[in-house]
């Protein structure tokens, strides 16, 4: 692969040095570098031998006026294919994870629309730390790509998680986000996942077994296929896959919302498990144990699918769920009718097959034209048929 413009920021970090060598191998692939180097980076490398490997000038500070009026920080930002942080300090992930914008570096990161890549390097109890997890998940969450840290001896003496990635590895990564767009590039995705807790007073609330795994995988693959995915998804106990915009929510109405702020999008899949009912009134003060005898009073919760599937923007392509116990093809047929979707993914969820949280999943694909019965597959592998099978019906509508 030839021809990417990489913006490389390199911080302050022994591993810095392993930067130049990087510049070198990404200008023997045909690609274009050019550096930010942070104030405390310069205190490893020259800005020298970064000019001097990539032939172009390196850019230090927020407010330079000869940088300003040659390339402005948001142009510089923008005028990259890739952001590449190598070394990535705790300082950097921090930075960017809180939106900061105090130098030249992190202002570039906020203005960036471009894939973003980290390669952190740091010592093993900086990365361990609650602050960095807190940073890289927020940052996984955000749609930031990581390589490394590897496991190894570092600078410092100690051994663990910490070491940047090697160049070589880099490269990879990088020629990995910028390969050949997939199918679903250009196109936008929404799916919500997971199930809804619906508050009956500030400490219980209403739920289901819904473990957000399928829904997950789904996102993942759509964002694999090259899809802008948001996932909307309700309170669940897994990590965002890489490269989607995660929402959270608890509550129906909350899922609802988010998912019309994100409209118009290309393709809905709606994989939560929302609560179709909520209790009427949400208790301001826990409820005592002598009065909660009385009858719980529920009352319906929107239709996320149907208000998808009939609204004003409604998506090119909507695809609903539906987990039954019983009947599931028919009760299935029925739901794409009543709902205005395009496609049903349904699947039986009685304890028997452990679907409901669990790793695999035996699903019927019911369209206009009839039902598909797949094998069973794990979440993920479902996830990727069913990106293709949106890919392929995004592309005929389109033509
Ligand atoms: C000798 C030395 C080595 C350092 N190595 C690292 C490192 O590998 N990773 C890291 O996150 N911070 C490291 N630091 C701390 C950072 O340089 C410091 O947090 C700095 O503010 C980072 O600025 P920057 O993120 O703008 O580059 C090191 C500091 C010193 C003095």
């Amino acid at each position: 692969m030839h021809g990417n413009r990489i913006l490389l920021i390199i911080g302050g970090g022994i591993a810095a040095y392993k930067s130049l060598e990087l510049i070198r191998r990404l200008k023997e692939r045909g690609h274009t570098v050019r550096a930010i180097l942070t104030k405390a980076g310069a205190e490893f490398v020259t800005p020298l031998s970064l000019a001097a490997l990539s032939g172009e000038r390196v850019f230090q500070d927020l407010f330079s006026l000869t940088d300003e009026s040659e390339m402005g920080h948001i142009q510089l930002s923008r005028a990259a294919d890739l952001v590449v942080l190598a070394p990535a300090t705790a300082d950097l992930m921090a930075k960017m994870a809180g939106g900061h914008a105090n130098d030249l570096a992190s202002t570039a990161l906020l203005a960036t629309d471009k894939p973003v890549l980290m390669a952190p390097a740091m010592n093993v109890r900086m990365w361990n730390s609650p602050a960095t997890q807190r940073n890289r998940a927020t940052l996984e969450r955000d749609g930031v790509a990581f390589v490394g840290p590897n496991e190894g001896e570092m600078a410092c003496g100690e051994f663990g998680p910490g070491r940047m990635a090697e160049p070589d590895e880099i490269v990879a990564a990088i020629e990995t986000l910028l390969a050949a767009p997939g199918p679903l590039a250009g196109m936008s995705a929404l799916v919500t996942a997971g199930p809804t807790h619906e508050p009956l007073d500030p400490v219980r609330y209403i739920a289901n077994r819904s473990s957000g795994r399928q829904g997950y995988a789904i996102a993942g693959a759509l964002a694999e296929a090259g899809a802008d995915t948001m996932l909307v998804s309700g309170p669940v106990a897994i990590a965002a896959p890489p490269r989607v915009k995660l929402v959270q929510v608890e509550t129906a109405r909350e899922m609802l919302a988010a998912c019309e702020s994100a409209l118009p999008v290309d393709v809905a899949v709606c994989a939560a498990a929302v609560a179709d009912w909520r209790p009427e009134a949400m208790a301001n003060q826990k409820i005592k144990k002598n009065a909660a005898h009385s009858a719980l009073k529920l009352t319906a919760n929107p239709d996320i699918l149907r208000t998808l599937s009939q609204g004003a923007q409604r998506p090119s392509l909507v695809v609903g769920f539906a987990a039954e116990t019983e009947n599931v093809i028919a009760h299935a047929q029925e739901k794409r009718l009543a709902k205005g979707c395009d496609w049903i993914v349904a699947n039986d969820v009685s304890p028997v097959t452990g679907v409901m949280g669990g790793a695999n999943n035996t699903v019927h694909l019911i369209t206009a034209k009839g039902v598909e019965n797949w094998p069973e597959l794990d979440k993920g592998e479902v996830g990727r048929r069913l990106a293709a099978r949106i890919a392929q019906a995004l592309k005929t509508s389109a033509a």
